[in-house]
């Protein structure tokens, strides 16, 4: 028998391990990981799938491997962290040169630590460089009820002289099991079209996403998914991890000759070097992996539930129906317009309005005003006191647009302070949107956007910001930091989430929306520390439709905003059903972004309908689990109590009606009430023959099913 030990628990607890053939088990509802280390040091895989013991896991720990030729490494495809250094031929996670020039790691074990707190368990196993004063830290965390690990590194340069460059520091390796196929899964995009699903034969080789941006990225988001071909929604086996981060990052995917597969990721993206000085740590951000035994519908729900249970500031709260005037008044902003559209708001139901761009500074279009965050007295000429008081006098929240990180060259800000953005010397300063971007990394100009930030909230009782990011970097210099210039694209990061975290702290009611033109920001980094996102500017329903499955993929409807607006799309030009566009938004957090002042009596009263029906669904739609059926054009909320059923038909062919809807997630010997039609279903029966669902004729026909458990 082996020699279990738990330094604290028992060896029924989420971490367990043999000290003598140094095998470490984490356990989680439906998944285990097991790891050990090489008799040269090197941390490896051996197990990441079903839920395995631990004697279970010591025997996969065979004799080193080793090299089949001259030309191999023979642990490649199974490091925990695959360094530069030794016969290692893959994508390195990390990466280092010492002041004498060796680039070369090579490990050297100190001991592991399992620590359990009320939530979860960490094992931390700590490593030093053989012969350079580099600490290296292995951090893997298990949570109480979840079945994702967070894993994170941390690195110390434990010398006193001299200092060590850092040329890649990925968070985590993970080494996917040996399958005669893989494919992976992922989302590309463009701004106006992010999220879109991807799944793809995974090619021999390295495929690499990554943002070179500054921010998350609209082009890619920082997770993937493998499975071996055969996983659909609702079976077979995926692998997936996500990235906690914001800004630029890396995830390289390795597909070997002999089909073993490993990735790796953090940030950072190519070229950026960083410097660890004598006594100095680097923390990575957690780069968090999931095992799913029951495909891609229940990966989904295991990080939509990660995202709830640890993410997600207040995830307890149903976020409130609101109205954005972005695209009623682009601009054009005045007290008066704002008052009638808060009118207007507050008459169908709607529970926070918003006011966007255009009403600060000299800021009456995208080319001046960005940095001068003072109200624009032309258009609110006793300040914003008198609207934010409107607005709350109608019973309804009020958030505002900021965004903070940019400037207009034409602004006094600019003007005042040229050297407080994003430059190199001899260098132009690229214009995108006809801004710049603040340097974020230099405390004068974080502190600077806190102190307004904190005071504008404060000041005018906003409840909520939509805190918008509306350019990619370039030219990220900071030439007075000459030591370690390249930390600002880590460091410009941290500033806005320490930003945030101070002014959540400041403003416990605040509640704060990520944007940046769209969802250029959207990653479990940010939502750690907003309550909603902004997946898209574009608000064609039927565009929608396909960037929310992206979405969902791994983030929560619970954060998602999603706005009804006006026909023909500004996009796209395209005219679909009132009840249509509601019925997209209502997946999500639902709003309004359309112009309500030019709406029909009868386009509103619609609207009043629908927004009531929301609430009414809310609950179900905001913490229920998702369950996807993209063939048959339906997606499902279900908690214990209620199920909500979605089903959208853009188009059709030939007049053909349309299959029953299979409804997934019910109890089998469950009864099931249409909450409109009083008819009762047997849970069997909707689970495998489906709900036959009466549409509209004619394009863009949805429907709502509500169905209660009795
Ligand atoms: C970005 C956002 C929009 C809007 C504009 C305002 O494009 O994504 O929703 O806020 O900025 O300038």
């Amino acid at each position: 028998m082996p020699n279990v030990v738990a330094e604290k628990g028992s060896s029924l607890s989420a971490i367990t391990r043999d000290p003598v053939r140094r095998v470490w088990l984490l356990r989680t509802p439906s998944s285990s990981y097991g790891l050990t280390l090489t008799g040269e040091d090197a941390p490896l895989n051996l197990h990441w799938g079903p839920p395995r013991t631990l004697p279970q896991v010591v025997a996969l720990a065979g004799p080193d491997r080793v090299s089949p030729n001259s030309f191999e490494g023979a642990d490649d495809g199974w490091e925990e962290l695959p360094v530069d250094g030794g016969t290692r031929y893959g994508p390195a996670a990390l990466q280092v040169r010492f002041a004498d020039g060796t680039r070369a790691i090579e490990w050297a074990f100190l001991g592991s630590e399992i620590t359990e707190a009320e939530n979860g368990s960490t094992l931390r196993l700590n490593f030093t460089d053989r012969h350079y004063p580099l600490k290296i830290a292995l951090f893997y965390r298990v949570l109480e009820g979840s079945d994702v690990i967070e894993r994170w590194v941390e690195l110390e340069n434990s010398g006193g002289q001299e200092r060590i460059e850092i040329l890649r520091a990925d968070s985590a390796a993970w080494s996917v099991p040996t399958r005669p196929a893989y494919r992976l899964s992922h989302v590309v995009g463009r701004w106006g079209a992010e999220f879109q699903l991807r799944r793809t034969e995974l090619s021999s080789g390295e495929t690499v996403l990554t943002s070179r941006r500054g921010i998350t990225s609209h082009h890619a988001n920082p997770w993937v998914m493998l499975d071996a071909g055969d996983a659909g929604e609702e079976h077979g086996e995926v692998w997936g991890a996500a990235f906690t981060w914001s800004g630029s990052w890396r995830i390289t995917v390795a597909r070997d000759p002999v089909d073993k597969v490993i990735f790796t990721g953090g940030f950072g993206h190519e070229g950026v070097r960083w410097f660890l000085e004598p006594g100095q740590k680097l923390r990575t951000p957690v780069f968090a992996g999931l095992y799913s035994p029951a495909g891609f519908g229940a990966a989904s729900r295991g990080w939509h539930d990660y995202a709830l249970r640890r993410i997600l500031p207040h995830p307890e709260e149903v976020r409130p129906v609101l109205y954005n005037s972005w695209e009623a008044t682009g601009f054009e902003v005045s007290e008066s317009g704002q008052v009638e559209l808060a009118t207007r708001a507050a008459a169908i139901g709607i529970e926070l309005f918003v006011m966007d761009d255009g009403w600060f500074g000299r800021r009456t279009s995208d080319r001046a005003g960005l940095g001068d965050w003072q109200v624009n007295r032309d258009r609110f000429p006793d300040g914003l006191e008198p609207l934010v008081h409107e607005v709350h006098r109608l019973g309804m929240k009020f958030g505002l647009w900021v965004e903070p990180e940019m400037v207009n060259p034409d602004s006094d800000l600019y003007r005042e302070h040229p050297d407080w953005v994003l430059r190199f010397r001899n260098r132009r300063r690229s214009e995108l949107r006809n801004q710049l971007v603040l340097n974020f990394a230099d405390p004068a100009v974080s502190d600077w956007a806190f102190g307004w930030l904190t005071e504008l909230v404060g000041d005018c009782r906003i409840d909520f910001l939509k805190w918008d990011m509306n350019r990619a970097f370039s030219e990220a210099g900071w030439p007075e930091n000459t030591g370690d210039p390249d930390r600002l694209w880590i460091d410009h990061t941290r500033a806005v989430y320490r930003i945030m975290d101070r002014l959540r702290a400041e403003h416990p009611g605040l509640r704060i929306e990520s944007c940046s033109g769209g969802g250029g920001r959207i990653d479990l980094g940010v939502l750690a520390r907003t309550d909603q996102v902004w997946p898209s500017d574009n608000t064609d329903a039927f565009d929608r439709l396909l960037i929310q499955e992206g979405y969902s993929q791994l983030y929560p409807a619970r954060a998602m905003t999603a706005w009804v607006t006006d026909n023909p799309h500004f996009v796209t030009g395209r005219r679909t059903r009132l009840e249509f566009r509601f019925h997209v938004a209502m997946t999500g957090v639902l709003g309004i972004g359309g112009d309500i002042s030019s709406w029909s009596e009868h386009e509103l009263a619609q609207a009043r309908e629908l927004i009531a029906l929301y609430k009414d669904i809310r609950p179900v739609v905001q913490h229920g689990k998702l369950y996807r059926s993209p063939a048959a054009g339906s997606v499902q909320y279900v908690t214990d109590a209620r199920t909500v059923v979605f089903v959208f038909a853009p188009t059709g062919h030939f007049g053909q009606s349309r299959p029953p809807v299979r409804v997934a997630g019910l109890d089998p010997e469950g009864s099931y009430r249409d909450e409109d039609t009083g008819v009762v279903h047997s849970g069997a029966v909707l689970l495998d023959r489906g709900l036959e669902i009466s549409l509209p004729v004619g394009d863009y026909a949805s429907a709502i099913v509500r169905l209660r458990r009795i």
